[in-house]
């Protein structure tokens, strides 16, 4: 065995020349990686090995270049991605890449330049640069098309999805799968084969017939961007990838379409987006660890998981379970909403027919319900409690958990703001009661907020991360403080957004600005889809709000076909004569003047009270880091990702800019704009909102 550096050796297994990385975590393309792969390849075409396999150790492929490296000052010079692919695609001999894990990214763009590939069957293989703000750099844009065709490059490239190894082999990403556990014997004998039979060297880039099919067909890119508008909004990446595509079609040369790559991908790497996306992904990793709560905390087993309360709420936090093979028991008083939520459960299903009918009748199967806690919740090893908003109901609940519930399960709640050390007050076993916060559509939404009351044991938290992991979920940890993270940030956009109105603003005028800064709605049209009743009681109703007006006149939102806008019959919202005179009554009677509000305003009063929050939130120490902050209102309330969150936000604007605002809409408008204490600190110091910990 020759060691070429500290992450690469070379070996031989007679004919064939083995190159083997091993850098972990993911092997990712670091400066020494490149180097170890350049010298490598050199060392063995020089040897007279008649073949080269490139594998990796650890849990994967090559995953990608080295994220941290981007945007970072240069180290010690080292071989380049395209030195390495050249070393490789022009080697004398064949090379063949064995791939286990994930091959994405610059990974990929390496396998592609090899002359063959080999996985096994659970591996995946794909270019997800796009969720980085990017584009595969490395001849991914130019070689992937000549392998797959157009069509599926582009919607490989611009959904970044990872795409099973028997697919690849369909794609003909993958030229042979091996067994599971046996990569290596594989690789190496399909490289004695490929010397046996005097296979071709394929070379990807000069192979151009898939290219051809889409030469002069404009209407296939037109097509693909219609389809895909709405969900490339706002977003750079998607259009620079399509772009790239085009570039392979059109270009004379293979060397033409890989110019217009190098200059889409400079332009985006140097962009505000790809920083807040790279800023991001990292942001959600951190969101994991927990310091007081090392890795290796132990974990109480998860087999059997009780809800209270069959409504929406109930329901989806149930089909998440299910979905990954939990068994699940809800408990509803009577049987009748019972009846109704296990219905709608097995709708939910049969309408997504996300997973095969057998699949889809085993997790319907694992959902049963129940009339009695007693009965149902004596073995489970978790409850989740989803019942309405009410200390009172759920501190009775909680009493009559501690009372059935084994030693050791974890009592939960799905409140979205109430005190959890209240709730935990009433039981035996503080310890053992935690808050996860779903977010609705729960079977859907990514987010879940784990809330820490004063006395939750650290392997409570610790199971409920790794519970959060499995079940797909993105788990922040947060603190007991009204409305957690999300809705308490919430709490003070809405309030802005209630006073623009009563100033002069629209409220079509506050959701464009927000729609166009990226979020999926604004505030208005959210409360029409919600239905403004919510929470509305037609008794106590007195004209004092505008939702109170609206509600009277059965405005209540699309679902009456009016709210705050008019609704055609198509679901469009349309601006409302009626809402806009409802609004100058309010106006007059107030005293105010209504004035013209600018979109900038607009804009910096929803936005920085936000910013300010979450360093109120920071300094109370109710999240960890800002990061947190960022990662909860990407996932949970729709923040554009390109924007890396409210706390990022304030990084991009300058912690300057966001305290003299704040100062300035305090003089004029008042406290509410209060700058936080550490918000002015962190502005004398000189420091970054990303720089705040919890
Ligand atoms: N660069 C640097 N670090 C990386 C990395 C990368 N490409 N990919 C993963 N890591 C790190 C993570 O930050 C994490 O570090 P910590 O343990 O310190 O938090 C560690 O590796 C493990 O990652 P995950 O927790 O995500 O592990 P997982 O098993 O859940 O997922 C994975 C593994 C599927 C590879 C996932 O990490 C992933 O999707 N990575 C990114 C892949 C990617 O985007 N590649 C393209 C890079 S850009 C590029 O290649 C441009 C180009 O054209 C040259």
């Amino acid at each position: 065995m020759t060691e070429i550096n500290s992450v690469t050796t070379l070996t031989r297994d007679g004919d064939v020349a083995v190159i083997t990385l091993n850098s972990p975590p993911v092997n990712a393309l670091s400066g020494n990686v490149r180097q170890g792969l350049y010298d490598g390849f050199k060392a063995a075409a020089a040897s007279d090995a008649k073949a080269i396999v490139l594998i990796c150790e650890g849990r994967t492929f090559i995953a990608g270049a080295d994220i941290s490296e981007f945007g970072a000052a240069a180290g010690v010079p080292t071989a380049s991605l395209f030195d390495v692919q050249d070393m490789m695609e022009n080697s004398p001999v064949p090379v063949v890449a064995a791939i286990h894990g994930t091959a994405l990214g610059g990974g990929l763009e390496v396998a592609l330049c090899a002359h063959y590939r080999v996985a096994v069957p659970s591996a995946r293989l794909g270019l997800p640069e796009v969720a980085l703000g990017l584009l595969p750099g490395a001849g991914g844009t130019q070689r992937l098309p000549r392998v797959v065709g157009v069509e599926t490059a582009l919607e490989m490239m611009t959904s970044g999805r990872h795409v099973p190894a028997p697919e690849a082999a369909k794609l003909g990403l993958v030229d042979e799968l091996a067994e599971e556990g046996k990569l290596k014997e594989a690789a190496i004998a399909f490289a004695n084969k490929c010397v046996a039979e005097n296979k071709p060297l394929v070379k990807i880039s000069s192979n151009n017939t898939k290219l051809e099919a889409a030469k002069g067909k404009p209407e296939i890119f037109a097509a693909f961007r219609k389809a895909n508008a709405r969900k490339f909004r706002g977003f750079a990446a998607p259009e620079a990838n399509i772009k790239c595509i085009e570039a392979a079609v059109n270009s004379a040369t293979f060397e033409d379409g890989l110019k217009a790559e190098r200059k889409l991908f400079g332009e985006l790497m140097m962009g505000a987006q790809s920083a807040a996306q790279r800023y991001y992904f990292f942001a959600e990793r951190q969101a994991n660890k927990i310091p007081d709560v090392p890795d290796d905390t132990p974990i109480r087993p998860i087999n059997k998981v009780g809800i209270i309360g069959a409504g929406t709420m109930g329901g989806g936090i149930a089909m998440n379970f299910a979905n990954v093979g939990i068994e699940v028991v809800i408990v509803e008083q009577q049987q009748a909403p019972l009846d109704k939520g296990l219905a709608t459960i097995r709708s939910n299903y049969e309408r997504s027919r996300t997973a095969k009918p057998e699949e889809t009748a085993k997790r319907i199967g694992l959902i049963t319900g129940s009339l009695s806690m007693e009965e149902a919740f004596a073995d489970v090893d978790l409850v989740i409690e989803a019942v309405f908003e009410r200390m009172d109901v759920k501190k009775d609940i909680f009493a009559k958990l501690d009372a059935i519930c084994k030693p050791g399960c974890i009592l939960a709640t799905n409140t979205s703001g109430l005190n959890i050390d209240e709730i935990a007050s009433v039981t035996k076993r503080p310890q053992d009661v935690i808050g996860l916060h779903f977010f609705s559509p729960a079977n859907v939404m990514k987010l879940l907020e784990i809330v820490r009351a004063d006395h939750t044991a650290k392997d409570v938290i610790a199971t409920s991360m790794k519970l959060a992991k499995k079940i797909g979920k993105i788990a922040v940890l947060v603190g007991v403080t009204p409305g957690f993270v999300g809705n308490r940030i919430l709490g003070q956009r809405q309030r802005e957004a209630q006073k623009l109105v009563m100033e002069g603003a629209m409220p079509w005028d506050v959701d464009r600005v927000l729609f166009d800064f990226g979020f999926p709605m604004g505030p208005f049209a959210m409360s029409d889809l919600a239905g403004l009743d919510i929470g509305w009681v037609k008794e106590k109703s007195n004209g004092e709000t505008i939702r109170d007006v609206l509600c009277e006149m059965d405005r209540r939102g699309q679902k009456t076909g009016a709210g705050y806008y008019d609704y055609d019959e198509n679901r469009n919202a349309i601006p409302s004569p009626v809402t806009e005179k409802i609004l100058h009554d309010f106006i007059v009677k107030s005293g105010v003047n209504p004035r013209k509000i600018s979109d900038e305003e607009i804009l910096e009063r929803c936005i920085y009270p936000m910013i300010n929050e979450g360093v109120k939130i920071l300094d109370e120490g109710k999240a960890i880091r800002a990061s947190d902050v960022d990662v909860v209102w990407v996932n949970g309330y729709g923040w554009p990702v390109y924007r890396g969150g409210p706390m990022h936000y304030g990084d991009v604007v300058g912690p300057e800019k966001v305290l003299a605002k704040m100062k300035e809409f305090q003089a004029t408008m008042g406290d509410q704009f209060k700058p936080s204490a550490l918000l002015e600190k962190l502005v004398a110091d000189g420091k970054k909102f990303s720089d705040l910990k919890g």
